[in-house]
């Protein structure tokens, strides 16, 4: 296949297409929409008018639905605003200005948090923003390496946590194993100052096909009596709706006690009418049935994406059975390549090397494809345009 000819045929048809953000699409949301006709009619929960400010930890039966989600125990449950990101990015400032027994981290000379490559771009932005340093670290297929991670950590004193997306990983897809999680909490116990695991489990319900099961980090830790390494994350932004779902975290007792004060300056009370009409929502829908539903909105644009990618010769890709993403790997040097050639007829994709700290890909071979927002009519469109540009910049590279 020549594929010059086919790019000049593409510009023409002047495309404006997006692959970028792992978003759900509108029919996803309409899932939901029973959620804003939900009455309310009784106010008083858990010895609070809901209305008002108070419960910092969030609605008690918001919290059952945090646990269900997050597949821990609901002791640890805190149910917060809209969005997990801001909690992580609350706890993480709460790190650095406060800290857990060692002191503030801002007032280290280096504090270092290990990231798992190919990772979410928004874990390195918030870290980088609050001046931590960011090692990148390779995942293996069932998480990080742990031989590179206890290396690093046994030769680096700055690195002081790890940032985990545990279950369909962003981008790679991939589900640590228990090994893992066990390594990851031997390794991390085991260093000179305290430590945390930021558990971000996103998408811990989010499988569209029959998915490897994620075990309970909590109890693994528990087991191993160091459950405050462990600061867990989630939220119903891909369940109902991601600008106005609820943001969950998880904490030890004693994490939950040193946390509160920090938290309770910033926050008087969470929005508990969202959360009492999530709460309800779940008792007249069944909460694995709802992800099903999901998961049937999902599923054939992921085959779209594995069709397209089989139909053609070059790069390799991951075959994801749960999540929002597929991550194309290309021979060295050409993602930058093939993301800019795609912009020329009209198809956005997350721009090479945010899928690295620092905005940096070494290797300048990871794209990201997030197929879920656009319509499956645009996902073929968007998926003929990127296979194009892929295979113009192999040949381009195989020219030169
Ligand atoms: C790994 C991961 N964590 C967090 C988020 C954002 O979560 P929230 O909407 O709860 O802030 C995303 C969104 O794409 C994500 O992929």
């Amino acid at each position: 296949m020549e594929y010059l000819s086919l790019f000049e045929e593409l510009k023409v048809r002047k495309m404006s297409l997006d692959l970028t953000r792992g978003k759900p699409a509108a029919d996803q949301l309409d899932l939901s929409s029973s959620l804003d006709s939900i009455k309310i009619d009784i106010y008083d929960f858990d010895e609070v008018d809901i209305r008002n400010y108070g419960l910092v930890k969030g609605l008690s039966e918001c919290r059952d639905l945090g646990s269900n989600i997050l597949g821990c125990d609901k002791e640890y449950i805190w149910a917060g605003g809209n969005s997990s990101l801001t909690l992580m990015s609350q706890y993480l400032s709460y790190l650095c200005i406060q800290g857990v027994g060692d002191g503030p981290w801002s007032s280290e000379e280096r504090v270092s948090i290990l990231c798992p490559v190919p990772g979410y771009d928004r874990h390195f932005v918030l870290s980088e923003n609050l001046g931590l340093n960011m090692i990148p670290v390779p995942l293996d297929g069932y998480g990080p390496d742990l031989n590179v991670i206890r290396s690093y950590v046994e030769s680096d004193d700055s690195i002081r946590g790890i940032w985990c997306v545990p279950k369909h990983s962003n981008p790679s897809g991939e589900t640590y194993s228990r090994a893992t999680i066990e390594g990851l909490i031997d390794i991390f116990s085991n260093t000179r100052k305290n430590s945390r695991i930021f558990w971000d489990n996103a998408y811990a319900i989010h499988d569209f096909e029959d998915s490897e099961p994620l075990e309970d980090i909590f109890s693994i830790a528990k087991d191993k009596e160091n459950e405050d390494l462990i600061v867990g994350f989630g939220s119903t932004s891909k369940i109902t709706y991601a600008g106005a779902g609820i943001g969950f975290m998880a904490l030890s007792k004693s994490n939950q006690e040193s946390f509160l004060p920090f938290y309770s300056a910033l926050i008087i009370g969470p929005d508990k009418i969202n959360q009492i009409r999530h709460v309800k929502f779940f008792q007249e829908n069944d909460l694995m049935n709802h992800m099903s539903m999901h998961a049937d909105l999902i599923r054939p644009k992921f085959e779209l994406v594995q069709k397209w990618l089989h139909g053609q010769d070059y790069g390799s890709w991951t075959k994801p059975t749960g999540g929002y993403f597929v991550l194309l790997k290309t021979d060295p040097g050409l993602a930058k390549r093939i993301i800019s050639l795609a912009s020329e007829l009209g198809l956005k994709l997350t721009p090479a090397g945010s899928t690295h700290p620092y905005s940096v890909d070494p290797e300048d071979q990871y794209i990201r494809i997030a197929p879920t927002a656009c319509s499956i009519e645009e996902l073929d469109s968007a998926m003929e345009i990127l296979v194009c540009c892929l295979g113009l910049a192999y040949q381009e590279n195989e020219r030169n």
